[in-house]
Parts: structure tokens; sequence; C-alpha cells
């Protein structure tokens, strides 16, 4: 029987016996990510792997794994794995995307409302003893309503955070490499759409061209008080830009779901900031949502393996 090896315990153990009609299957059990040497050695001889994010798939692994048929990974993102050499050596990639988009919009937006209203701050300020009397100038923060959305990336995701703001009675502006029919906002250019938004939001995927997209000569653009949102992956901003941006007063704060490195080093001044909230990749963490997201590598795998066609095929 062909091996499949699965790089982390998955939502629902049933999806595996599933895939153990078709296959000789290894989980890896332990709770952190098996490390390069781990997953070269255990993915050796292996027909297929069903991957998540944090598995650096690189040119290196794919010339040594000469068995692989399918690298099926559970995220809509596939830039941890190098698509060109698996191209070249014939092996299929497949991704997870569509059953995220909701998740990760609601996830967006739950961060977009927490900067507006400073409930970071508000919270720590509590914590810290500091709520006094009642106040009317104290933590005042910034209304949604006729406040312009600036969205860059009009993709699935970026089109649902469109729609939810729109519920806000926001002014949605975007930004991607052309315009889009069915995008609920207007096309604006990427220097209009800095200095005009209230609110920013990052929807890009990662690849060459949008690895450290937004730095220094963004930020100050942006209008001071402006927010900036990251569901999508850390490395699309500059982190040292974004943090010199906050703490000189540049942009009025930032909501990063995705860090560049991952997770964040406790002790990076980002979270020194008072106006800036990070979240540690949340986007598609829900419970039906992760179920989704296996349920789709797993079945790729089986399609692949019973049909010779996969429904996600990245490439
Ligand atoms: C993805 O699927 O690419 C997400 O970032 C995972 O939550």
């Amino acid at each position: 029987m062909d091996k499949i090896f699965i790089t982390r315990i998955l939502p629902d153990v049933q999806l595996i016996n599933n895939l153990k009609e078709h296959f000789e299957v290894e989980v890896w059990e332990k709770s952190s990510p098996p490390n390069t040497e781990e997953l070269l050695m255990k993915s050796k001889d292996c027909w297929g792997i069903l991957t998540m994010l944090t598995e650096k798939i690189d040119n290196d692994f794919i010339i040594k794994n000469q068995k692989l048929k399918i690298i099926a990974n559970m995220a809509a993102g596939f830039d941890n794995i190098d698509i060109e050499t698996a191209k070249q050596q014939n092996i299929m990639v497949t991704n997870t995307p569509d059953v995220l988009t909701e998740s990760t919009a609601e996830l967006t937006f739950a961060l977009l409302l927490l900067m507006a209203k400073r409930l970071p701050e508000a919270n720590q300020a509590i914590r810290n003893n500091q709520w006094g009397p009642w106040n009317p100038n104290w933590m005042l923060g910034k209304d949604l309503k006729n406040a312009n959305l600036g969205i860059i990336g009009p993709g699935k995701i970026g089109n649902a955070v469109a729609k939810i703001a729109k519920s806000f009675s926001m002014k949605i502006n975007y930004y991607g490499r052309d315009p889009k029919i069915d995008f609920p906002g207007n096309y604006m250019q990427l220097e209009k759409l800095l200095v005009t938004s209230d609110y920013i939001s990052i929807h890009l995927s990662l690849n060459n061209e949008t690895n450290n997209f937004l730095n220094a000569k963004h930020f100050k653009k942006m209008k001071q008080d402006a927010i900036l949102i990251n569901t999508s992956r850390g490395k699309i901003i500059n982190q040292d830009d974004l943090l010199q941006a906050i703490q000189s007063n540049e942009i009025g704060g930032a909501a990063l779901d995705v860090t560049d490195p991952e997770p964040i080093d406790s002790s990076s001044p980002l979270l020194q900031m008072q106006n800036i909230f990070v979240s540690p990749h949340l986007g598609s963490a829900t419970k039906a949502t992760r179920y989704k997201m296996a349920k789709i590598a797993i079945d790729n795998l089986i399609s692949y393996k019973i049909k010779n066609y996969c429904p996600n095929a990245v490439i």
C-alpha cells in the first residue's frame, strides 16, 4: 500500500480512517511540528504528504523525496512550498481554498473593531488600575460609519471583508492588480488608497512580488490615525518599518494576525506598543473551518489516488 505522512493530528479521527481505506497512514502526534530532518525522515518512501503552512517544503526537500507524488497542504496559502521545483519534479500540490474565507473575514473585522474602539488598550488600562471616574475625554476611538476602508488584495477574503464593511456603512476602496467587476467597492491606485484610508486591510497572498509589499515609504503616506490590519502573511509588511512608523506616530495603530517570524518572540518591541495588537494566526481557527480544511486535504489525496485528479490543484 502507498504511504501517506500527516504532519499534525487532524480535527476528526474519522478523516484518517477514510484515508486508511486507501493508504498506509502515519500521523505526527507531537504538538509541535516535525523539524526539517524529522520531516525528511518520515516522508521518505511516501507517495503523499499532508502538510501545514509550518512545513517548509523547499527545493532540497523535494529533490530528496523522489517517490513523492502529491503534497496536500492544509491551508489556502502555499507559500511554504517551492512550487517551481514541485512542478519540475511532476509533484501535484493542492490547497484548501474557499472554506476559510468567511472565518478569516470575520477575524479581520473583529480586529478592525477592536482597534477602532481601542479595546486592547482599554482592557489593559483596567488591569493597570487606571479606570477612574467616567471621563468624556478618555479612550476615544474611531467610528466605522462613513469611514474609508482600503482593501489591498481584492480576492475572496478581501471581498468578504468588503461585504461585512458595507453593513457598517463604511466607504470601500480597493487596490489590486486589476479592477474587479464583482467587487463591492471602488478601484483605487495604491497611493490614493494609502492617503485616503482610515482603515487598511491586507489580503494578498505571499510571493516574490508581495514580499515586503508595505514598507516605510507607504506608511509615510498613510493618515496619522490610520489603522492597519494584516490577516494574510507577516512577510507582506516590513515589520521594522511598521514599528518605526508606530513609534514616530506616522500611523495610528496596527492589528496583526500574522507576523514574521511566527511565533513572534515575546520580547519583540512590537508587543510593547499599546496601539499594536497581535493575535496568533487565527484567521481560519474555528472548529468548523479547520474540519473542512482537513477534509479537503484528505479528499485531495484520495481523489488523486483514485481518479488521478485533484479539484484543488495549485499547479
Ligand atoms: C491559510 O490557510 O493560508 C491560512 O493562513 C491558515 O489559517
